[in-house]
């Protein structure tokens, strides 16, 4: 079996100008000043990581914290049990949060982890993820803000890793694996 090929579906320069916009869509919405951003680990480092710098492009002066969530996944779906592997230092009551992760899939996880910032009494909890695949989606939840509408593909890059690989990847894309 030879290497597998990565197609680009998403370049640097693309997701860099979309980042751009969507923290001007973030500021334009109203949203506090000075929120809280919760950044889901570990897929969603690399864009939190960017988004933050653009946010203060628009304006915004977010605090950071980061939590890490794991749905268990057999193969490349996730069967819905979601677990906090690290919780939040940050107390959320009162706050606008943002909440940042890479992809929003069946929606799972990042149901979970709203109603959980909810539940401990955030003002505000909007979700903003790099990538929608809207038709896995399972449960009845929605992102405000949203880099680029996925094909159904499984992705790498960014952040987002197949069997702990490809985060590295500057760039979002879709692994061939030929024989
Ligand atoms: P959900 O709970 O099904 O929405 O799971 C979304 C999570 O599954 C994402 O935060 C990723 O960590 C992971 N995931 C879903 N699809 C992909 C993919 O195509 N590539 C890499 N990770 C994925
Ligand atoms: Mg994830």
């Amino acid at each position: 079996m030879s290497e597998p090929k990565i197609e680009v579906l998403f370049s640097t320069d693309e997701i860099a100008a979309r980042n751009a916009a969507m923290a001007a869509e973030i500021h334009a919405s109203g949203f506090d000043d000075r929120p809280l951003v919760v950044a889901v680990l570990k897929g969603g480092f690399v864009f939190a990581a960017d988004l933050i710098r653009a946010l203060h492009g628009a304006g915004i002066a977010p605090e950071v914290d980061f939590m890490s969530l794991s749905s268990y996944r057999a193969g490349t779906t996730s069967s819905g049990t979601v677990t906090v592997l690290r919780d939040l230092e940050t107390d959320v009551a009162g706050r606008d949060v943002l909440l940042v992760d890479d992809i929003l899939e069946s929606g799972r996880t990042l149901a979970y982890a709203k109603q959980l910032l909810l539940d401990r009494g955030a003002k505000r909890v909007a979700l903003a993820v790099l990538l929608d695949k809207p038709v896995r989606r399972v449960a009845a939840i929605e992102a405000e803000f949203v880099g680029f509408t996925s094909p159904d593909l499984f992705v790498v890059g960014y952040g987002m890793d197949m069997g702990h690989a490809y985060r590295q990847l500057p760039y979002i894309g879709h692994v061939i694996v030929s024989n």
